[in-house]
Parts: structure tokens; sequence; C-alpha cells
């Protein structure tokens, strides 16, 4: 048992307060770390981490084996195309053959939201998700937090707009609880058919004018369009939605001084980003990206028993 509250980070629900806090207070010893020229701590030494990534994905993926790595775990990565799901697996059946190796921590990327659960009841090892379908996507939204914290000093009263494609993100279903948990005020900003049919689930504010209240906001989140997963297009052409969703220079300029621009990447650019903004000195998507190693190195430090925020 490690020390945070959960074995299993399948949601951020997963997470208390006091968790957020310390990952994200270990994730900057990490980051340390990250910054000197050694970068390896043999933290995790003769600890089995398996990726197990059966949606395409790049940095998320790269960012776990990055982190595994660097704190000297065994990393191994398991992937669609070369994995026995292609030969009609189940999810369940993997899950135990994986177990059956004796891993520590299993990362799982999946197009079907929960199936981290499944992987959690049939494995012994630690689990993390590292995207579910729509659902949950849990270590985005605390590199994002950490992204936010460096850069502000706190988290606790921004007001932070997320805008896009909210029906069909995961990006949005935990950085949006965590922001709240944490006491900032969050904005879903979406033309209406990307918003649920009730968007009160949401449990934020929703406007369909991104224009209305630009000035208002420290951060402004773009979310990606996430064109595998619409059926029906919900917006005439990508075109009409950048004219009016889309962060470009003349709405940069109309921002609150001192305001940040975030994307969770990969980046659409000329459609959530203008190519100048996406390049901007306030847009932190690198920033962000950097986050990520430190953050899951935390995680997985912490939930494979590290003590707390002291790193050697
Ligand atoms: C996000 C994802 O895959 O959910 N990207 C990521 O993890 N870097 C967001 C997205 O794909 O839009």
């Amino acid at each position: 048992m490690g020390v945070l509250s959960t074995e299993n980070v399948l949601t951020i629900h997963d997470l208390s307060i006091d968790d957020i806090y310390l990952t994200l207070d270990t994730a900057r010893s990490f980051k340390e770390v990250n910054d000197r020229t050694i970068k390896k701590l043999p933290t995790l030494r003769g600890r089995t981490v398996v990726n197990v990534f059966l949606e395409p994905s790049t940095r998320t993926r790269t960012s776990f084996e990055i982190a595994a790595k660097r704190l000297s775990a065994d990393a191994i990565n398991f992937s669609a195309s070369t994995s026995s799901t292609t030969k009609g697996e189940s999810l369940v059946d993997t899950a135990k053959t994986l177990d059956a190796m004796d891993c520590d921590l299993v990362i799982i990327r999946h197009s079907y939201a929960g199936s981290p659960k499944i992987f959690a009841d049939n494995v012994r090892a630690n689990v993390i998700n590292a995207g579910d379908g729509k659902h949950q996507h849990p270590t985005q939204a605390l590199l994002d937090l950490y992204t936010m914290r460096e850069h502000f000093g706190h988290i606790e009263g921004l007001k932070v707009a997320i805008v896009g494609d909210v029906v069909h993100s995961r990006v949005f279903g935990s950085l949006a609880p965590a922001l709240k948990k944490l006491g900032a005020e969050v904005t879903a900003i979406a033309p209406a058919t990307l918003l649920p049919a009730h968007p009160e689930v949401l449990g934020a504010k929703v406007s369909t004018d991104l224009d209305a209240n630009l000035g208002d906001f420290d951060v402004i989140y773009l979310l990606r369009i996430q064109q595998e997963r619409i059926e029906r297009s919900p917006i005439p052409s990508l075109r009409e939605y950048a004219v009016f969703y889309g962060l470009n220079a003349g709405r940069m300029a109309r921002l609150k001084e001192g305001a940040i621009v975030m994307h969770p990447g990969p980046v659409n650019r000329g459609v959530e980003l203008s190519s100048d903004v996406a390049d901007n000195a306030r847009s932190l998507v690198l920033d962000q990206v950097n986050a990520g190693v430190a953050v899951r190195m935390a995680l997985m430090y912490l939930l494979l028993g590290g003590q707390d925020g002291t790193i050697a």
C-alpha cells in the first residue's frame, strides 16, 4: 500500500484533495530531477510497469514510459497491433494474463469507458487510467493542475474556461471536477451541439459564447475536436468552428492580463488555436507536456510505496 488513499487511479474522484496536493508537491521534486543532466533515480528498481495502450497515443504513452524509466522500473509496452486483443482475447483474459506475469503497475488506455476498472478487478498490480473513451483521464488533469499551480502559485480562486468539444472529452471529465474540488471556478464554453443534452450534469457554469466574457478568465483551456469520436457532425465545418470558438490573435488581445492558454494536445492548428497563438509565449502547451513526466513519476512513486515529498 502506498501513501495515497487509493491503490488505483481509475478516475480523478479516487484522489482526495490531500492526495492531489501530495502528488503535485512530489512532482515538483521530480521536476527538479528531470532538469538534471542525469535524470535517473533508483526508486523503482526491480519493479515492473506495463503500458497497455489499446488506442492510438504518442505523448501519453511516451510520457508514462519515460516516467517509469527515470525511476529505473522495467517498463514494457503492450500495444494494440502486437497484442492478442486483435485475435479476439477478452479484456478480462488480457488482464489475467498480465497478472500471471507478476507486474507491479499497469497503465491502461482504451477506447471503452470503464476498461481500467475491468483491469483493476483482475490484476493484483496497481492500475492507472491513461484515458478511457469519453470517460476519464486523471493524469491529464493532474498535469494541468500542476501547470496552473506552478504558473499562478495557487489553484483556488482561478477562473478557468474550458472551451470546445466538452461532450466527447475525458479531459473535461477529469479536469473540471478536479478544479472545482480545489476551489477554482469552471465555465464550459461550447456550441450547444458539443454540450451534453442536460448541461447541468457538468457541474460547471455553461456558455455558448466565447466572446461574451473572454476578459474574465485566468485560463483559457481549449479542448481538441475529437473527430474520431464524432459520428454525425455536430458542427457545420471546422472552419466555422474556428471562427466562433477558435483562439486567434484578435481574441488573444482581449484576454485578461496574465491569462494563459492551455490545450492537452494534440492541437489541431487553425481549429482550436491559430498557429500564432499556439506558438505564443502565453501558451503553456509544452509546459503541460513537460509537467506530464514529473506528475506521472510522482503518481507511480506514491502508488508503489513512496513515503512523502522527499526524493533522493
Ligand atoms: C488527450 C486524450 O487523449 O484524451 N490527449 C492526451 O492525452 N495528450 C486529449 C485529446 O486527445 O484531445
